[in-house]
């Protein structure tokens, strides 16, 4: 495979960590109807069993093996732990012990999540991160989880991409990632107490482009879905600050350097237009539509987005903690892979300490509306949950083998 595209040689810095991610929703399965986004699927395609997962984790960590991964990023549904308010499943727990032990067994690193897209609905009734009050309660879970689990984790992560959550309306979208990079903090602190181990949460890196480079209205947005986006996370990490558009600048000292390293997820770019509403999310659903077209599933490859996020994070070590394709034709998942890492590679030479990449995703899963868009590095048969690894899949494992590309 190798030979059929040429390569520049490339070689990463000993000990850079591979592997790849999943999240328990999207591949779990087994109706857990306790979680907030069983009540979103009503009208979307069900998540149902997903890879069903959940009974066959023992499998999957011996394709993790077989395909050569020498890291796996899962996330812990808070749900299961806690399906009722003040109820927890110790059993739940039970199973992510075990989990964690055959990665251990297995020689693979885990990168754990402890939220990653959904919630408890009972959660979720009482207005989520939308209240700050509520956030004792995942304090209270974040302690319930990591006593018992940080001896088995290699590296922490609080909160998946909250630097994108909540919709313009209102404002709500800078009252939830306030309320969230909060979360983070007390979450960060929480797992401090307990071990040493390195702790993040990932941010959605997202390149912020104008539509027409030459409007200077297209420019101003594109450098306000910047700073709403990307800026707003960085220097709330680097200062206690917490600055977004249109509201009241708050200062949180416990958040201030509460991250060892930056967690990235990339995929590509917003492309912002002035003249258009709320262009970020116009593109998300532009987009996203697009894949589930079943005529147009190709995301775009897009390396120089990468380059340039990057090199704005060479304060702290960084490890991609998602980065892939959702598309039918697998060679496109292996012009993305060694794009991106050719830019990652770049990064590195320009001063970014990036110490690992975990490619999204290991297995088509449940795209948080459909099974449509597959992003796996191994084929799902949805109806059976056979495994086949795909031609990307061993093209990752040769690149793994060989610490990056031979020319
Ligand atoms: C980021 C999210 O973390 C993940 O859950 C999702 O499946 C991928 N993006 C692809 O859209």
């Amino acid at each position: 495979m190798l030979n059929t595209l040429s390569f520049p040689e490339i070689k990463f810095p000993e000990g850079f960590v591979w592997g790849s991610a999943t999240a328990a929703h999207q591949i779990e399965g087994d109706d857990i109807n306790s979680e907030n986004w069983y009540a979103e699927e009503q009208y979307k395609e069900k998540s149902g069993k997903a890879c069903n997962s959940y009974c066959l984790y023992k499998e999957d960590i011996e394709l993790l093996k077989e395909i050569g991964h020498r890291a796996y990023r899962f996330s812990i549904p808070w749900s299961r732990i806690e399906p009722a308010e003040g109820k927890f499943c110790k059993q739940a727990l039970d199973h992510y012990q075990d989990l964690l032990c055959c990665l251990k067994e297995a020689g693979i690193k885990s990168f754990v999540t402890l939220l990653h897209g959904s919630m408890p609905q009972w959660l979720a009734l009482k207005g989520g991160f939308l209240k700050r009050e509520n956030i004792r309660y995942f304090e209270r879970y974040v302690e319930y989880v990591v006593k018992v689990l940080h001896p088995y984790v290699d590296s922490w992560m609080v909160i998946n991409e909250f630097n994108i959550a909540g919709s313009d309306a209102n404002n709500e979208y800078a009252l939830i990632r306030a309320n969230n990079l909060i979360a983070h903090a007390k979450g960060y602190h929480i797992i401090k107490s307990f071990c040493n181990k390195p702790v993040s949460s990932a941010h959605a890196l997202r390149c912020s482009q104008p539509e027409n480079p030459f409007d200077k209205f297209d420019c101003i947005f594109a450098e306000l879905d910047d700073w709403k986006t990307n800026e707003f996370f960085f220097h709330a990490i680097r200062t206690g600050e917490i600055v977004l558009p249109y509201t009241e600048g708050e200062y949180v000292p416990e958040l201030r350097d509460s991250l060892d390293y930056w967690a990235v997820n990339y995929y590509n770019r917003n492309i912002i237009s002035a003249r258009k509403k709320s262009s970020a999310s116009v593109w998300y659903t532009a987009t996203h539509q697009k894949m589930i077209d079943k005529d147009f599933y190709l995301e775009e490859v897009f390396p120089e987005g990468l380059l340039n996020g990057l090199q704005r994070l060479k304060d702290k070590p960084v490890y991609i903690t998602e980065n892939g394709i959702c598309c039918d034709d697998d060679r496109w998942r292996i012009l993305k892979l060694a794009s991106d890492l050719a830019a990652i590679s770049d990064a590195i030479k320009k001063g970014v300490d990036v110490r690992g990449y975990l490619h999204w995703t290991t297995m088509d899963n449940y795209e948080w509306s459909s099974f449509v868009p597959r992003f796996g590095l191994v084929h799902v048969d949805f109806k059976t949950f056979k495994r086949t690894p795909k031609n990307s899949a061993w093209f990752y494992k040769e690149l793994i083998e060989l610490n990056g590309f031979d020319g």
